[in-house]
């Protein structure tokens, strides 16, 4: 790209990344498929892997593709760098290893993907890591669970299913005055709605399987942050663990990043749809969608959203498990299956899907009741959803 001047979001979205190849003056950058690299001979080789020289050493510590994936990133975050990995679970876990020592402890959001959950709960703490769940809606309770050896605050926003929002600016400046980091997991807004490095977190986290990638295609995830954390905090997590994105999985990604905007702008406004309607139906003991006047914190999210509400919405149907299972099995253009962020409408019935061999008491007191149903709102055209939803209803 010629241009110097500073450009758009949109046209970063686009452009950032998408060097033509230098070689054959191709439009659009190879994909460089390969493991490792060749040198002119060893004192070239030598400059390379002391540092220095740049160049590329191995498969697992870099590739092209995958550092022109990572400059797009981190210019839609607003942040100084990114680093790709081949899951969110991977970038979640990277940054765990990254910042806690044994003795320390975190405090995490009681409402976060299972598998952020399970890190900590499972995984962390057979290296003598606490935890402390708490639901950092209320920035009280943050407060009063941060201790001396805490080291990080992670949270989603908003949270999946019960769409609570922690507002970004206050839980911030919350952390800064403890000197802790606050790593914000932004996988359901994305950069084009919410950037939480501007409102003060240190770090951002992202499963890019979802919205980022948005077609259904590919796992892989983010994390974006100071150039000093990417390059240096992260550098034995990342070579020593391994998990860095594979070059095809990194094309992918960049070329779905192309047309985020575009994606980002329909499913909002599908999903504000297809929130109305939902909300109109008697089927539905609650329907939660930030974008609902009836969300408690429907304020905040119009504050901190960008002007979006997210494509989540979750409902409770009335007639419990039964009723759950009936309405997505009816559903005929509506995809059952998990995950979220893909081009077509998926629908979820966690009761007897994802947490069905979790104890009823625990499920329930996770949110997690019989008729919830989650739908992550594609950018079909709206009517289709909403009618087949509705012939789905019909049959209840
Ligand atoms: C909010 C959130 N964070 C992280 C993850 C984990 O990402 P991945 O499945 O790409 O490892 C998920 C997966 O569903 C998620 O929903």
């Amino acid at each position: 790209m010629k241009k110097k001047k500073k450009i758009g979001f949109s046209s970063r979205a686009v452009h950032i990344g998408h060097e033509p190849c230098p070689e054959t003056g191709a439009l659009v950058s190879p994909i460089y498929q390969t493991s490792t690299y060749t040198y002119e001979n060893t004192e070239e080789a030598g400059k390379i892997f002391s540092g220095e020289k740049f160049g590329y050493l191995y498969g697992r510590d870099h590739s092209p593709t995958e550092l022109q994936l990572e400059e797009k990133i981190a210019s839609l975050e607003n942040g100084e760098a990114c680093k790709a990995f081949a899951s969110g679970m991977a970038a979640i876990s990277a940054v765990a290893f990254a910042l806690l020592e044994s003795g320390d402890h975190v405090i995490c959001g009681d409402v976060v993907y299972g598998g952020t959950y399970g890190l900590f709960h499972k995984v962390m703490s057979k290296y003598d890591v606490e935890v402390t769940y708490v639901d950092t809606s209320n920035i009280e309770n943050i407060e009063a669970a941060i201790r001396d050896n805490t080291k990080y605050l992670h949270i989603e926003t908003p949270a999946n299913p019960t769409l609570r929002l922690t507002d970004i600016k206050k839980t911030a400046n919350l952390c800064k005055k403890h000197g802790i980091k606050l790593v914000v997991d932004n996988t359901f807004m994305t950069p084009y709605y919410q950037r939480p490095l501007d409102l003060g977190a240190d770090i951002v986290v992202h499963s890019a399987t979802k919205y980022m990638g948005g077609h259904g295609d590919l796992i892989a995830g983010v994390v974006v942050g100071s150039k000093e954390f990417i390059e240096e905090g992260l550098h034995e997590p990342v070579t020593k663990i391994g998990g860095l994105i594979a070059p095809f999985i990194a094309f992918l990604l960049k070329r779905g990043l192309q047309t985020l905007p575009v994606r980002m702008e329909k499913h909002s406004s599908n999903a504000i749809k297809v929130a109305k309607f939902l909300e109109g139906r008697p089927e539905f003991k609650k329907v939660i969608f930030p974008g609902l006047e009836s969300h408690p914190q429907h304020l905040l999210a119009k504050e901190q959203m960008g002007g979006s509400f997210g494509a989540l919405i979750c409902v409770e149907v009335e007639g419990g498990l039964e009723a759950g299972r009936k309405l997505v099995d009816n559903l005929e253009m509506i995809s059952l299956a998990v995950s979220l962020g893909d081009v077509g409408t998926l629908v979820q019935h966690p009761a007897s899907m994802t947490h069905k061999s979790l104890p009823v008491e625990e499920r329930i007191e996770s949110g997690i009741t019989d008729g919830l149903i989650r739908f992550s709102i594609g950018i079909e055209d709206p009517e289709d959803i909403i009618e087949d939803i509705e012939q789905a209803l019909e049959k209840l």
